[in-house]
Order: structure tokens, then C-alpha cells, then sequence
């Protein structure tokens, strides 16, 4: 009988995954480091304070790693990364450090006083990267990531090791790699797409692959946002079976910037139960912590930035603000309020606005207009709107008195 023969009881040509159970789903840990790839945006330079106060923000949200800065960049860089340390509580900080002995020795001297301390250590993988910034073979590159994830466990038994460029390198390097660091003692293998370049389909072929090799690490995935797929990574990521998300609050980052926080655990929390996973992220606080990391960085969130731009929930075509006023979930993936969201559902006046929209608004500012008024009214809104984008209060009341 050949393999693919139908009638083979034992033929499974697509292998069905277990339906994840909803009441006990597995826990994704939240690694933010909005403080060091976050503060490598062009621009962008957080003083210690800021560090500290983004921090507490962000272990009170319940993120579970706060990555506070790269400590051998500076001094004041490793004071500041030492403040964060000695500050926050509830939530590991952790330190980077290139696969050199004084990055990993500056690192642990910066987490010293961490309730739970955590050493990134990272090296260039790509032969790209070997041959033109590193200078060094893969043999070497293997050696020095083992001992130095060794060395990183002498200051902590929590160690993530990243092979840098994961994504354009050798599959079965970036495999070995994982390998020699998991052996030298490291408990996450974060694989980044250092450039933005992968799609969610790579990346999640390569998680499972080296997931298969590594099983006792956690496997985590850190993406830019060069073509716009960084959320789609990550949450392709989780799907094959990664459990770290590296994210950066607002997405600010290096060029096109960071896998953006809000829209990773907005994205968990939409789609968890179906994923099997969970994150501990409290996401009320979004809006707040948004706004302080816009305020520290100087990089404005754009209007229609998903979860925390200003017109996240703001409904202009008639289409739209009827269904929202029926049934707000019509047009809204995400409740406002459970993401923290400033503004929260607006209905914003305009030339595509609906008598639906119009009405509403018109009634909430306290005019109760008869059938044939209020549609004269709304007539003259249109005219009005036809030349001005934005129908406001004052507008309103002009047209209605
Ligand atoms: O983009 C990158 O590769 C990094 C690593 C240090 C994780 O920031």
C-alpha cells in the first residue's frame, strides 16, 4: 500500500492540533523594552527618571520583563539602568549586552540590586552581519555566545540569549546557535528580525524549528516594523509556539520602529482564547502609559495609530456610526475603555455622517427636535459640511437654535 493511500488508517496528511483549552491558557510573558530598543528612535533620550517612571508604569500594568538599557553604552547609562533595578518590583529588569566579557560584566553590575535580574546577551548571526560587522566565523560566533551566556550565569539564573538578524541568517546556524547557548545555561532564545525583513509565515516556521531543537527554552520573537508586519509576526510567533513577545509601547523604535506593545497584548487579548494563551497585561492603563512614553519621547503618536491613536474610535461615515450606535461592536474590535483609551467611541460629524449620527449628537446636547425640524436641520448640516471636514459643538448649536 503506498503512504498517501486513502484507505491507510494511519494516514494523517494534515495532523490536527488539539482544541487549546480556554480555562487554563498558557502564559505569554510580556518583555517590554520600550526603555532600551525604544530609546534607540532617532531623537529619543530618556533620563533616568523617565526610565524609572515608564518602568513602574509598566510593572503596574503587569508586564512580566522590563529590558532598562544596554549598561556598558555609559555611565549614565548603567545608572540609570541600576535605578530602574533597585526601583521596580513585581517584574523582572533586565540588562543587554553584546557577547563581549565587559558588556556582560557591566550588565550584572547594573542589576544588582534587581529583585529578579535578567542578562540579554546578543550576537550578530547573519553571514551578512559575520563577514561585514563582526569579522569573525561562525565557529568563533558559536564560542563566544556559549561563554558568554555562561559568564551572564554567574550573576543570574535568568538569561535570554539572541541571535541578531535571525531571520536572514542560516536556519541551521540560528538551530546550533539556540543549542550551544540553551546548553551554556540560557532559558530564553529570543529570535529577532533585526531589519523588519521576515513574514509572519517565516517567522513562524523558524519558532517552530527552533522550538523542536530547544524545548526546555522559551521561545520569544522581537520584530521591527520595516514593511509594517511586526504585530503580524509576533502574533504569528505566538501561534507556533512562542512564549515572549518583545515589544516597545507606541512601536517607536530604530527607522520604522519596534513591534508596537498595545497592538501585541490588544492582539492577545482578541485572540487568546482561540490561540490558547494568555498574557497578565492589564491593558486599562494604555492610554496613560501611551501618553507618558509620547510625552518623555517627543514622538507623537499618530491619529490613527491602532489602540492608542486619537482616532482609534472615532466613527465619520454614516455606515459606521449606525451600526456603532445600535451595537457598538458592530465597527469595534476592542472595547475603549478595557484598552484605556482617552477618547473611547465618538461619533465625529462630517460630510459622509448619517441622520443617525447627526440625531445622536443633536440629542446629547440637549435638543429634542420634532421629525420635520430636525430634518431641516440636518439639511443645513449638510450644506455645512460640505465645505468644513469637522462638524463641532458650537456648529451644532448654531444649526439647531
Ligand atoms: O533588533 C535586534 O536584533 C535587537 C536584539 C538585541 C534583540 O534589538
Amino acid at each position: 500500500m503506498s503512504e498517501s493511500s486513502p484507505i491507510d488508517p494511519e494516514f494523517e496528511p494534515y495532523p490536527i492540533e488539539p482544541e487549546p483549552d480556554p480555562f487554563d491558557p498558557e502564559h505569554v510573558v510580556v518583555f517590554d523594552t520600550t526603555l532600551r530598543d525604544g530609546e534607540q528612535t532617532a531623537g529619543v533620550c530618556f533620563s533616568a527618571s523617565d526610565k524609572v517612571e515608564i518602568a513602574l508604569a509598566l510593572a503596574e500594568m503587569g508586564v512580566d520583563v522590563i529590558e532598562a538599557g544596554f549598561p556598558i553604552s555609559s555611565a549614565a547609562e548603567c545608572a540609570a539602568v541600576a535605578e530602574v533595578a533597585a526601583n521596580v518590583r513585581g517584574a523582572r529588569v533586565c540588562a543587554l549586552a553584546r557577547a563581549v566579557p565587559k558588556d556582560v560584566a557591566a550588565a550584572g553590575e547594573a542589576l544588582r540590586f534587581a529583585e529578579e535580574p535578567r542578562i540579554h546577551v546578543f550576537v550578530n548571526a547573519s553571514d551578512m552581519h559575520l563577514a561585514h560587522q563582526l569579522n569573525k566565523t561562525r565557529e568563533q560566533v558559536l564560542a563566544m555566545a556559549a561563554a558568554m551566556v555562561r559568564s551572564a550565569r554567574e550573576f543570574t539564573d535568568d538569561v535570554e540569549f539572541s541571535p541578531m538578524d535571525a531571520t536572514r541568517a542560516d536556519r541551521a546556524f540560528i538551530g546550533e546557535l539556540a543549542q550551544v547557548t540553551v546548553a551554556a545555561g540560557a532559558t530564553t532564545i529570543n529570535l529577532p528580525d533585526t531589519v523588519g525583513y521576515a513574514t509572519p509565515d517565516q517567522v513562524a516556521s523558524m519558532v517552530a524549528y527552533v522550538r523542536g531543537l530547544v524545548p526546555e527554552a522559551v521561545i520569544s520573537f522581537h520584530g521591527q516594523d520595516d514593511l509594517g508586519l511586526a504585530t503580524a509576526n509576533a502574533l504569528a510567533a505566538v501561534a507556533a509556539g512562542a512564549r515572549q513577545v518583545e515589544v516597545v509601547v507606541n512601536g517607536i523604535g530604530e527607522r520604522a520602529g519596534n513591534t508596537a506593545f498595545e497592538e501585541v497584548v490588544a492582539g492577545l487579548s482578541v485572540h487568546g482564547e482561540r490561540l490558547g494563551v494568555a498574557t497578565g497585561v492589564d491593558l486599562r492603563g494604555m492610554g496613560q502609559l501611551s501618553a507618558l512614553v509620547e510625552e518623555r519621547s517627543g514622538v507623537r503618536v499618530p491619529p490613527n495609530k491602532a489602540v492608542v491613536g486619537g482616532n482609534a474610535f472615532r466613527h465619520a461615515s454614516g455606515i459606521h456610526q449606525d451600526g456603532v450606535l445600535k451595537q457598538r461592536e458592530t465597527y469595534e474590535v476592542l472595547d475603549p475603555e478595557a484598552v484605556g483609551h482617552t477618547v473611547g467611541t465618538q461619533i465625529v460629524l462630517g460630510k459622509l455622517s448619517g441622520r443617525g449620527g447627526f440625531a445622536q449628537r443633536v440629542a446629547a446636547l440637549g435638543y429634542h427636535l420634532a421629525e420635520a425640524p430636525l430634518e431641516q436641520a440636518f439639511r443645513r448640516f449638510q450644506t455645512l459640511a460640505a465645505t468644513k471636514p469637522e462638524i463641532d459643538d458650537a456648529d451644532l448649536r448654531a444649526l439647531c437654535g
